[in-house]
């Protein structure tokens, strides 16, 4: 049984990861620093795998706390999920982003190789593309950061990639995720956004069950079917899942890779609007206002590689999407502040 440690494990992504492999016999170790996250979320996560899971709260960009981890916990290999992740908060605070996003990087990189683990996955994301010249997205279409937040991301990419080159003992997956939404299916874990969501679905979510009055759609009027934007959604079960098939390709001994985990399919705003409706029985109210600086007018994936090289696709649907987030938010219609 490998052990896996999971930074930045209680966010929303991490802990859904975290449950996927457990169920895939793999020992977990989380750390995070709460920085964006609840310490509920270990309640959770006792109560849906009937044991206390294994943490360490720390800051990966405390280079001594990560080292006494990694000594501690001896790991096979990491998944690095730590890190800020708001676009529009990154162009306001770059150095934040830079510090966190590329020290902590940096800090978990130097951790492992002092405790001899050389095998990580990253969270990388559709943001590298930048403004998409080609839809649907391949891996290696042109990349470019419009915002700092992308610019982490490309720079984490590009130290993985340095790193492999500088040593073959290192095997990294670069992980370039569309956008995550849905939730576990019990409903005791899911995406909770603190202060306004950056996202759209969590907004509609919100919306739905009465915390905000009106959704505002950022411009009908670009080239697509319906005007609105067409992004490719992904259930965070099936984003958990490509972790596993990733972690178990790295663990064979194979090479670095980078792949893209989204469907290949693309739906506008108006879409999820109508979906989510559907799903909950309520109500969407939005308005139509002016496009949003940096919003591109569609985004897809080609998810053909992550097929063939790690066995991996989506399984899940809009609907069931809708459905999984839909159960969460009317559990816990303040995220995990309800009681
Ligand atoms: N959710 C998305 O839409 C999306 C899309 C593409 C890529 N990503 C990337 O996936 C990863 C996970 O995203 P998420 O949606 O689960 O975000 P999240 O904010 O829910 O989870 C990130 C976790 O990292 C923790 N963290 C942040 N800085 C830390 C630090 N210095 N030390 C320890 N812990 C720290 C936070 O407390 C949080 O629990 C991030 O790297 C993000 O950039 C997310």
């Amino acid at each position: 049984m490998s052990k896996i440690l999971l930074t930045g494990a209680s966010g929303y992504i991490g802990s859904h990861t975290w449950l996927a492999l457990q169920a895939a016999g793999f020992e977990v170790v989380g750390v995070d620093n709460f920085s964006n996250s609840s310490p509920e979320v270990l309640q959770r996560l006792t109560r849906l795998s009937g044991q206390a899971p294994v943490f360490e709260q720390a800051d990966v960009c405390d280079a001594a706390a990560m080292r006494a981890v990694f000594e501690r916990h001896q790991p096979a290999a990491v998944v690095h999920f730590a890190a800020f992740k708001a676009v529009g908060e990154s162009a306001a605070k770059p150095l934040d982003y830079y510090r966190n996003n590329i020290g902590g990087l940096v800090n978990t990189c130097e951790g492992m190789r002092a405790s001899g683990c050389t095998r990580m996955v990253f969270s990388s994301s559709a943001t590298v593309y930048g403004v998409p010249e080609t839809l649907p997205l391949r891996e290696d279409a042109a990349l470019s950061a419009v915002n700092p937040y992308g610019a982490t991301k490309l720079m984490g990419e590009t130290i993985l990639r340095d790193l492999g080159a500088s040593d073959p003992t290192w095997q990294t997956a670069a992980l370039r995720y569309f956008n995550p939404v849905g939730a576990h299916e019990s409903g005791l874990i899911g995406e909770d956004p603190r202060g306004t969501p950056n996202n759209l679905m969590p907004y509609v979510a919100q919306v739905a069950v009465g915390r905000r009055a009106r959704l505002q759609v950022f411009g009908n009027d670009y080239t697509t079917p319906d005007g609105t934007g067409v992004r490719d959604y992904i259930h965070v079960l099936d984003l958990a899942e490509g972790h596993v098939a990733a972690l178990r390709f790295l663990l064979d001994g194979r090479e670095s890779l980078t792949v893209n985990l989204g469907t290949g399919a693309g739906y506008s705003v108006l879409d999820l609007v109508r979906a989510y409706e559907a799903a909950s029985g309520r109500p969407v109210p939005y308005d139509i206002v002016a496009r949003r600086t940096g919003d591109v007018a569609a985004c897809y994936a080609d998810p053909a590689l992550a097929r063939d090289r790690l066995n991996w696709q989506a399984r899940h649907d809009l609907t069931r999407m809708c459905e999984d987030s839909w159960r969460w938010q009317s559990l816990n219609p303040n995220g995990f502040n309800t009681p």
